[in-house]
């Protein structure tokens, strides 16, 4: 098993919802550690920077609005496997394909506002990060 680094948001809605302890706890839970924390509210450059993947979706628009509308809490996780752990606990894009038990299944109402991001892969991880963290704001422990 990989020790593996990765990016974590709770958006906007979960900051609204005040489930930011819950989602930790659920992180803790899960073995996984909290390196690096900071909330902050995104510019619309740097929501539209973080998502650029998505830049031609039709949904782009919306996206970014949604991610400027609040503040969001952005976290490094460390753990075995971190990046699939934690989209297992983020569960589907989709709450409504959610598996019962998963953060979005238990919070989220729609695709559009479904409550966390998660790397979902080691080279994503890696400039997700790097996107939001400096190496000195990383805590490893
Ligand atoms: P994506 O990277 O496909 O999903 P995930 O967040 O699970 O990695 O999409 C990024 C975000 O874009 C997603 O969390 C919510 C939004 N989105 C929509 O609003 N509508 C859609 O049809 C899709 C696929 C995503």
């Amino acid at each position: 098993m990989a020790v593996e680094r990765t990016l974590s948001i709770i958006k906007p809605d979960g900051v609204e919802k005040n489930i930011i302890g819950e989602v930790y706890s659920r992180f803790e839970k899960a073995g996984l550690k909290i390196i690096a924390a900071r909330m902050m509210h995104l510019s619309q450059d740097q929501a539209e920077g973080f998502y650029a993947v998505h830049k031609e979706r039709p949904f782009f628009a919306d996206l970014v609005k949604f991610m400027t509308s609040g503040p969001v809490m952005v976290q490094v996780l460390e753990g075995e496997n971190a990046i699939s752990r934690n989209r297992e606990l983020m569960g589907a894009t989709n709450p409504a394909e959610a598996e019962p038990g998963t953060i979005r299944a238990d919070f989220a109402k729609t695709i559009d506002a479904n409550v966390v991001h998660g790397s979902d892969g080691e080279d994503t991880a890696r400039s997700e990060i790097e996107f939001f963290f400096k190496n000195d704001d990383i805590c490893p422990r």
